[in-house]
């Protein structure tokens, strides 16, 4: 069957990864720039493994040079989610990327990207550090995330280079979002193994894990992650893609769905990895007989780990009742 009007929840989708590449073309010639090296002849994105990946990724963001640019991403963004039958989206979203960290730069963005809408869909800010970019950034973008925690801005995260520094690191601004309010999310375990998801749930206290799947490879890690009722937003297309596993079939999310993790599905940064909501449907689907009930769970699950108040909960509750 084609999932594509299943309604779902996507918890883990970047921003400034999800842009189409018409639309970083079409920008950068707007801009007179030359950015001809970072696509495929096809016009795909062009790149050979994470670590060029993180800068196209960048190279990418480049033409995003202000609230105006990210306006007409966000729209773009939503109108492709909405397409795919999402409700109810959070998206990464880096300060670094928007003003470079200062907070009044950073707050025209974000007024900008909440002026983009769809009817029927709605989104919410998750506020990355970026892990590579190192800690004293880091602190700049908690700054602006707490300052900023509100409707729009519900979480703090941090993505990038996961193998590049340590968690501890990254504490002073997982504590400052912490304190001003915000939930709280950290990649780990797409790169890094299993005591690299420990070593960040434990010392950063965070309540979702961005991949987290790594976690497979410790029985007693799995235990505890189940015990706790830890919500792994996992991108299983986007690990594939980048030779986390080699198959989907290889993919441990089945494995800790059967062990108790709650686990949820989403796409990173689709147009990166070639991927939609509805292509990991049927791609689950077709490689563990996943159906109606199971993609109604892992939409339960996901928006009981969504970031959101309670009264927006309600609201995509009944979103997700429609078929
Ligand atoms: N930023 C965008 N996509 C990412 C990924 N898959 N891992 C870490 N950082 C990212
Ligand atoms: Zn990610």
């Amino acid at each position: 069957m084609s999932w594509k009007q299943t309604p779902k929840v996507e918890l883990h989708l970047h921003l400034e990864g999800a842009a189409p590449p018409s639309f970083i073309r079409g920008l950068a010639s707007e801009k007179g720039m030359d950015l001809s090296a970072i696509f495929k002849e096809d016009g795909g994105y062009a790149y050979r493994d994470f670590d060029h990946f993180l800068s196209v990724y960048e190279a990418a963001c480049s033409v995003l040079t202000g609230p105006e640019e990210f306006q007409r991403l966000t729209q773009a963004v939503l109108e492709e989610l909405a397409d795919h039958g999402v409700v109810y989206a959070e998206t990464f979203v880096s300060p670094d990327f928007c003003g470079g960290g200062d907070l009044e730069a950073w707050k025209d963005y974000l007024a900008a990207m909440q002026e983009a809408h769809v009817d029927g869909i709605t989104l919410k800010g998750v506020i990355t550090c970026i892990r590579h970019f190192g800690p004293e950034k880091a602190k700049a973008a908690a700054v602006c995330a707490a300052e900023t925690y509100g409707d729009f801005v519900r979480g703090f995260g941090i993505a990038g280079a996961e193998l590049m520094g340590k968690p501890s690191d990254f504490m002073w601004s997982f504590d400052c979002a912490r304190e001003a309010g915000l939930h709280l999310t950290a990649h780990a375990g797409e790169w890094g193994d299993a005591a690299s998801v420990r070593d960040c749930w434990e010392t950063l206290g965070i309540e979702r894990i961005g991949h987290g799947v790594r976690a497979a490879e410790d029985p007693k890690l799995v235990e505890d992650l189940a015990e706790a009722g830890v919500t792994l937003e996992c991108c299983p297309g986007s690990n594939v893609f980048l030779g986390v596993y080699p198959t989907l079939s290889k993919h441990p999310i089945q494995k800790l769905r059967e062990a108790g993790v709650m686990v949820t599905v989403s796409t990173d940064d689709p147009p990166f990895f070639d991927t939609t909501m509805t292509k990991e449907y049927e791609d689950l689907e077709r490689t563990f007989g996943w159906g109606e009930e199971d993609f109604a769970e892992i939409n339960a699950t996901a928006l009981s780990a969504a970031f959101c108040d309670d009264e927006t909960r309600a609201e995509v509750a009944k979103r997700l009742e429609k078929k």
